[in-house]
Parts: C-alpha cells; sequence; structure tokens
C-alpha cells in the first residue's frame, strides 16, 4: 500500500459539500483544507459544516492563497462557477503552488475554442510548475463526451453520434433545479435566460469540441440552441418546499448539433424536468457497426459528478502536464483502492 493523496476542496455549495464528504469517506485521501468565500460558512469546523460524527481539525477558510502558504498538497478541487473568466484566478493560483487541478467548471471541459489565449496561458503555466489541469464532471466530462468517445472505439466507421439524457431534476440539488427554471413563469424564463440570470445546461458545445477533437472530425459548424422550457402539467412541491402550479417551468431541453455538408454529425439532447418520466442516458453511433447503448435509470449528476472529481485524483497523479481534458488522461474509472506511489 502507498500513501494518501493530499487534497484541497474549493468552493462548498451544494456541490462541493458532496465532494468533500467523499474526500473524508476516502481512505485512500487525506483532506487537507476546505475554501469558501462564503461569510457565512468560513470559521466554522468542517465537521459540523458538514454535519458529519468524524471529527475534523479543518476550519473553513476564505482564502486559498493563506492556505497554500502553509503546505504544498497533491490535488485543489474546485467546484466554485460554471464560468472560466471566474475559476481561472483561482487555478493560477493553486498552479503556483506546484498543485494538480481538478474543477468541475463547466467551461474548463473543453475550453480551447471559447478562451484561446487563457487556454494557452494556463498551459504554459500547468506546463512550467509540472502539474495538470481538467475540467470534469457528469456532464461535460463524462456522459455527453467521454462515453460517446470510448463507445466508439470498436466503430471500423462512424457516420454519426447522437447521445440524449433524460433525467427527472427533481433529484438534483436545489442550484441545479433553479438554473433550469423550475417555478418560473415562461416570461421568467425566457428573460431570465436572456439576462444570464440563470443558465440552462452549460457545457454541450464543449462536449461536441471535445468529441470532434477525439475523433479528428471533420465539420462546417457547431450550433448549440436556445433552452426551451417545459411546461408542468399540474402543480407539484419541490424538493426545496417551494409549490410549482399548473403552466409554469419544470424544466428545459438543450440541443446542439456539429454539422458536416449538410449532416448533423453529432447530436445532443439535454432534457431535464421534474416529473415521473423515463430517466436514462443513450448514446447512439451510426457507422459500422452501428451501436446504441442505454444507461437505464439515468446517472445521477450530483452523485456521479462528486465520484468524477474524486476518482480523478490517482489518475492525474499519473497524467501528462498542462491543459487537459477528459480525453487525455489515463482510462478514468473508480479509484477507491489506488494509493499515491504504488510499486
Ligand atoms: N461538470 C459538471 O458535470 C458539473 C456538475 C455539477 C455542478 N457543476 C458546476 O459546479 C459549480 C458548483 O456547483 P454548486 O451547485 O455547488 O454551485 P454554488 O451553489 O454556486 O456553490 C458554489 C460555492 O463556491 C463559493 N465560491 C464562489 N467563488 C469562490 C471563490 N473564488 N473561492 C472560494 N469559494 C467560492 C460560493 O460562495 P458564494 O455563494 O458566497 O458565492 C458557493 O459557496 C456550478 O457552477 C455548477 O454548474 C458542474
Amino acid at each position: 500500500m502507498g500513501k494518501e493523496f493530499n487534497v484541497i476542496q474549493v468552493g462548498l455549495g451544494p456541490m462541493g459539500k458532496l465532494i468533500t464528504n467523499l474526500l473524508i469517506k476516502r481512505k485512500n485521501i487525506n483532506l487537507r483544507g476546505a475554501i469558501d468565500i462564503n461569510p457565512v460558512v468560513v470559521g466554522q469546523n468542517l465537521s459540523e459544516f458538514l454535519d458529519i460524527k468524524d471529527k475534523s481539525e479543518i476550519i473553513i477558510h476564505s482564502n486559498l492563497e493563506k492556505v497554500l502558504t502553509k503546505e504544498k498538497v497533491d490535488v485543489i478541487v474546485i467546484a466554485t462557477s460554471s464560468s472560466l473568466d471566474k475559476v481561472a484566478p483561482l487555478i493560477k493560483h493553486a498552479v503556483k503552488s506546484g498543485s494538480n487541478i481538478i474543477s468541475i467548471c463547466e467551461e474548463l471541459s473543453y475550453p480551447f475554442e471559447y478562451y484561446p489565449q487563457l487556454s494557452s496561458e494556463l498551459d504554459d503555466l500547468a506546463k512550467s510548475h509540472n502539474v495538470s489541469i481538467v475540467g470534469t464532471g457528469i456532464n461535460p466530462g463524462y456522459l455527453m463526451d467521454l462515453l460517446p468517445i470510448v463507445i466508439s472505439a470498436p466503430c471500423q466507421e462512424v457516420k454519426s453520434i447522437r447521445v440524449t439524457r433524460m433525467m427527472n431534476s427533481a433529484k438534483r440539488r436545489e442550484s441545479f433545479q433553479r438554473k433550469i427554471g423550475t417555478g418560473l413563469t415562461i416570461e421568467e424564463f425566457h428573460q431570465k435566460i436572456s439576462n444570464k440570470e440563470i443558465t440552462g445546461h452549460v457545457g454541450l458545445t464543449q462536449s461536441i469540441q471535445m468529441i470532434v477533437a477525439a475523433l479528428g472530425l471533420e465539420y462546417d459548424e457547431i450550433s448549440e440552441f436556445p433552452p426551451k422550457e417545459i411546461i408542468s402539467e399540474k402543480e407539484f412541491t419541490t424538493s426545496y418546499g417551494e409549490i410549482v402550479p399548473k403552466g409554469y417551468v419544470c424544466g428545459l431541453q438543450s440541443k446542439a448539433i456539429a454539422k458536416y455538408r449538410d449532416m448533423d454529425i453529432i447530436f445532443l439532447d439535454f432534457v431535464a424536468y421534474a416529473g415521473e418520466h423515463e430517466e436514462f442516458d443513450s448514446v447512439g453511433i451510426e457507422g459500422i457497426p452501428n451501436i446504441h447503448q442505454k444507461i437505464i435509470g439515468g446517472i445521477h449528476g450530483d452523485i456521479g459528478t462528486a465520484a468524477m472529481v474524486v476518482n480523478l485524483i490517482p489518475r492525474i497523479m499519473e497524467a501528462k502536464i498542462g491543459l487537459l481534458t477528459m480525453k487525455d488522461l489515463p482510462v478514468p474509472c473508480y479509484t477507491g483502492h489506488i494509493w499515491k506511489n504504488r510499486s
């Protein structure tokens, strides 16, 4: 058996909490610090904040830089925002301390097209400090990009790829339900989407960019369509106690397509709304052979995202250095029994 991986968690919102709980549970991981800027949580004992019995000496700090001056860790996990502009300053501080970065920032999952200059800056910085940076999560990061990439491996030819994620958003965290417009009127939904008060799902374009890069596919354009609201057919109460009347928004559908010579070569269909409908994740490849894979019941996005992050910790230590994406890492898998410096 080798040693434990030393890790700091940044961001203790609903996702950060789930990740931190898993970090604490994993025997091959030693959580060294927890950071969040929310003044309500700063200064609290981490175990009390997480409401777990396992007593921790860790006090939640507001400033990553100050924590980093005390010690260097193997990996810093960042779960603060979907926007790379907002996350980049944290990444830079963390990389300068000599730590690898795993973030669930959706825009980091494939940043090269939207942020070419910042991407090359982060790549240079990571290389000069001998570390790796990667954006991951369940989606983007796995279901609608890495999974279809891997499923295409036994194909002699790939003509098109279609990925569908169909989920019951009522089972997801409150922040997710809110960002897909749950409980809004149709007018409020369109207004909040257009003035970016809510984001809907972020990452479909990045997922397509990762697939075309991995498979080397030629394409003319990638289009992501504005999210379309889904309307509740009956009144219901959300998991956080809000009543959503019939006729109000209960979720959304988002689509993105890559076209080549008027053919849809990649089609991503993301559907999330509160309801009793079937949940699944499916990948269809038209090629030689045709492949149709379906995950019955789908994968719970919050549980899956926490696992993706924590399972990636041993993997990023074995990865090449620089700004990477999920397609560049050693094969991701469950890593609860992988130790540092294993022989
Ligand atoms: N890739 C994927 O599959 C995937 C899956 C799930 C979630 N995500 C993304 O992950 C992010 C986190 O999710 P969430 O629901 O936990 O979000 P959230 O509710 O916004 O929580 C983020 C937490 O980070 C804190 N924070 C913000 N900036 C910070 C900084 N510079 N330093 C330290 N802490 C900071 C926030 O404090 P304040 O509240 O005071 O700002 C808040 O406590 C979201 O952007 C979400 O879209 C991605």
